[in-house]
């Protein structure tokens, strides 16, 4: 397969009429071809070919021609020949999200995200924004966001792409039928589709549960333990986490620890409040969180709890933003060092927490051993990364971990996350490293895509 990037112009004949510059025409081995077949995402349309004669990489589309194949815009994008003796020219990404209500903002919050990413990738592909409404499955089209030149937004019909990068924000929505059957028409179509969609606790946990390498690097954990199970675990390891399963941003999550002879604490955040409560005995401490939830602690996972390592006495974690890149390996594309507020079950920013760089974060507490221990903690998300997606049924191209380092440089995996945030990247020291995570999301997408040269795969 010959690869390369060409500029791309529009003419006004109504008929199906494609012209290459002569080195194009060579390069994509056209010689004497009187028609072929131009491919965009999986739409297929047969052209008339004519070569014109101008220096560079020149491809000219008739009107006619345009309106079928259904090419947003002019200007530089790939263009491949592929197996099957077509044109391909692309690749024709699309991000999956939801949210907005405005014109102006689409997206709703993530709006700026998918403007950002769009930005970036404006030479390299035909990058537009969708939400489950924008999509017609009986045309196969898709109406998308593209942006415009001046930043704004410009509607285009498009086909259906050749990746779609999943962005739809909402837990609930995507566990709803309308998501799942849309998302499994995308796989029936053969459109790789990444990240399938959130991860609950109790998932991650159930599927590392027979990965030894991975294992290592979390905390016992068991799903929906019965009270009997919970005293013995807090009897073991006198420290424990309560975490709903589906929970995020630290909602619902309860400290307990145990001290012989004084009794049981439990720690939680109540109305923008820490609380800590004392039980003599451990019946009352249940009987304590079941009125509290009503009875209802199906859906919570109970995990030994790692005593982080600290400054100020506070706990500091750490978000590993991971990604895969264009020759699809994990990379560690930025890390965040979180502090806990004083008194706080969670590093969370806004339950008091603060957002530092691993460096500074890690020589507080490690000194001169920090870079080992940051080298060290780098090469177990990449592992636990790899452990994941090969016990994962769907395809996954990026996480987020949030890792625990204890006080003896040991590194912990509390949860994955198939749906990162970006907080992390707000820190003025890790802008580059948010732009470096843009860039691999691009690369992964255009690797998926298969616009790519075989020597690359
Ligand atoms: N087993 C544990 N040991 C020590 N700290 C924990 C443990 N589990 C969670 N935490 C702390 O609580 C935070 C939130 O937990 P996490 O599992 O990431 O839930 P959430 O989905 O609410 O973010 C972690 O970032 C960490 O600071
Ligand atoms: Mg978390």
């Amino acid at each position: 397969m010959s690869l390369t990037i060409c500029n791309v112009h529009f003419t006004k004949q109504p008929e199906r009429i494609v012209w290459f510059s002569s080195s194009l025409a060579k390069l994509l081995k056209l010689g004497g071809r009187k028609s072929v077949n131009v491919k965009l995402g999986k739409d297929i349309v047969p052209a008339t070919v004519r070569t014109i004669k101008r220096k560079g990489h020149h491809v000219y589309m008739s009107a006619g021609l345009r309106r079928s194949v259904r090419i947003p815009k002019s200007g530089h994008v790939y263009i491949a020949n592929d197996e099957d003796k077509e044109i391909k020219l692309g690749p024709l990404i699309g991000v999956l999200t939801d949210g907005g209500t405005r014109i102006s903002s689409p997206f709703g919050e993530r709006t700026e995200f998918v403007r950002q990413l769009l930005h970036l990738g404006r030479k390299k592909a035909y990058f537009f924004a969708f939400t489950p409404r924008d999509i017609n499955w009986r045309q196969e089209t898709i109406h998308g966001w593209f942006l415009n030149g001046g930043g704004g937004w410009t509607r285009r019909v498009v086909p259906l792409p050749d990746v779609v990068y999943n962005r739809l924000p909402s837990r609930r929505a995507e566990v709803g039928s309308a998501i799942t059957t849309l998302r499994e028409r995308f796989i029936k179509k053969r459109i790789p589709f990444f990240n399938w969609g959130f991860f609950n606790k109790s998932d991650v946990y159930t599927m590392l549960d027979n990965d030894p390498e991975a294992l290592r690097h979390l905390p016992e954990s068991i799903n929906n333990p019965t009270s009997e199970k919970m005293k013995e675990l807090l009897e073991k390891h006198q420290f424990l986490y309560y975490k709903p399963s589906a929970g995020s941003l630290g909602n619902g999550i309860y400290r307990l620890t145990y001290t012989p002879r004084k009794g049981y604490f439990i720690r939680y955040r109540r109305s923008g409040g820490n609380i800590l409560l004392r039980f003599s005995n451990f019946n009352s401490l249940m009987k304590m969180l079941r009125a509290r939830h009503r009875g209802n602690l199906s859906s919570y996972v109970v995990q030994q709890g790692i005593r982080l390592a600290e400054i100020d006495n506070c706990p500091i974690d750490f978000r590993f933003h991971m990604h895969k890149n264009g020759q699809n390996q994990w990379v560690v594309a930025g890390i965040g060092a979180k502090k806990a507020g004083r008194g706080s079950v969670t590093t969370h920013i806004k339950n008091g927490g603060s957002l530092m760089t691993p460096e500074r974060a890690l020589s507080r507490t490690f000194g001169d051993k920090s870079d080992d221990v940051l080298k060290e903690a780098k090469s177990v998300a990449i592992k636990l990364a790899k452990a994941i997606e090969r016990n994962y049924t769907h395809a996954l191209g990026e996480l987020g971990l949030d890792i625990g380092i204890d006080r003896d440089g040991g590194v912990w995996m509390f949860e994955a996350n198939a749906k990162p945030g970006r907080s992390i990247f707000k820190h003025p020291a890790l802008k580059g490293q948010g732009k470096a995570s843009l860039k691999y999301i691009l690369d992964h997408c255009i690797y998926l895509s298969k616009f790519r040269r075989r020597d690359e795969s």
